[in-house]
């Protein structure tokens, strides 16, 4: 029996619609079940074939026991390698060297020294920063913002240098990204599941949360086409499972906002229904791909060549 695990963390409709989902296909010889653990030791054997992570970006825990299942040959769902090294000032430059276009973007020092570290510790750092220089590259409406965030957390609108540094004046220690503010005329949120299934939908993120996914927009044939297109060489160089991707359209071209969303919202009450089957189904059929497949040590790594020769 293959068995496809579920780790997630405060959901209410997602995983428990999804594990019935799976198990209501009735494959031959695959069943998914949430994930139980307690502490892990060096001799066990995850019984999973497949993992759909949905929660360790909050629980480092279990990304520890993430990277260990997948040495294991575990399929995890996303990589769990890849996300712990991931942010978005890197994922911009992957945009660019991958042809999407993205807004021009500056990564900023910390306003506040990060924990346990003192002015001795930036001694290769200027200071004052080069903010005219900044502020001219990047220009005004602009987005400051994590460089490695989710959840509109610390998301800050400037229009000025004066409220920019009101903004950056309240990020303490966390890493953030200095954006051009794309002024859109259309807005999509992308799911990407398994980099070969999409699902391009208009989003007005000027709406309340609720109500996000109600949008005017309509995509022209050649505007999905090419959205698809960028999604699939985004998740593909950034080697994401699932992931959701937001595009801004201004004159005509569509810029990527955020695709470093590995965990990303899937509740019945903000995708609205007919997102939710989508990605129900998708999931479901995705994951039974992967079990059937197998367990699969990734490649890539330093250590990876020892497992994969058995050596
Ligand atoms: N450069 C930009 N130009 C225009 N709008 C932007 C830009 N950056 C961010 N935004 C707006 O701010 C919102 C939140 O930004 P972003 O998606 O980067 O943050 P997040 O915390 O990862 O959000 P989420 O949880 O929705 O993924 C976006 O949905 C978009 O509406
Ligand atoms: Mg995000």
């Amino acid at each position: 029996m293959k068995t496809i695990g579920l780790l997630f963390g405060m959901e209410q409709t997602f995983p428990p619609a999804l594990v019935a989902r799976i198990n209501s296909l009735e494959v031959e010889g695959v069943s998914a079940e949430f994930i139980k653990t307690g502490g892990v030791t060096l001799e066990d054997l995850l019984k999973y074939d497949v993992i759909l992570d949905r929660i360790s970006q909050d629980i480092p825990f279990y990304r520890a026991m993430l990277k260990f299942a997948a040495l294991q040959g575990v399929r995890v769902v996303n990589n769990p390698f890849w996300w712990s090294a991931d942010d978005k000032f890197f994922n911009c430059a992957i945009a660019e060297k991958v042809g999407v276009p993205v807004p021009k973007t500056v990564l900023l020092p910390t306003k506040n020294h990060p924990p346990s570290t003192t002015s001795e510790s930036m001694r290769n750092m200027i200071y004052p920063l080069n903010w005219e220089e900044l502020f001219n590259y990047v220009g005004f409406p602009a987005y400051l913002k994590p460089h490695d965030g989710g959840g509109w957390k610390h998301v800050y609108k400037c229009d000025n240098p004066k409220e920019f540094f009101d903004a950056y004046d309240q990020t303490g220690d966390i890493t953030m990204i200095l954006q051009e503010g794309i002024e859109f005329d259309e807005y999509y949120r992308c799911y990407a599941i398994g980099k070969k299934y999409i699902k391009i939908m208009p989003y007005e993120p000027r709406n309340p949360h609720h109500l996000r996914y109600v949008a005017s927009f309509t995509p022209s044939k050649e505007r999905l086409e090419q959205l698809e297109d960028y999604c699939i060489r985004l998740v593909t160089a950034l080697d994401y499972d699932f992931d959701t991707l937001e595009f801004a359209v201004r004159d005509g071209i569509p810029y990527a906002i955020d695709f470093l969303n590995p965990a990303p919202d899937a509740e019945r009450t903000s995708v609205q229904e007919e997102n939710f089957e989508w990605v129900l189904d998708t999931a479901a059929q995705y994951l039974v791909e992967l079990a059937l497949e197998g367990r699969k040590t990734p490649n890539g790594y330093a250590w990876s060549s020892f497992i994969n020769s058995g050596k």
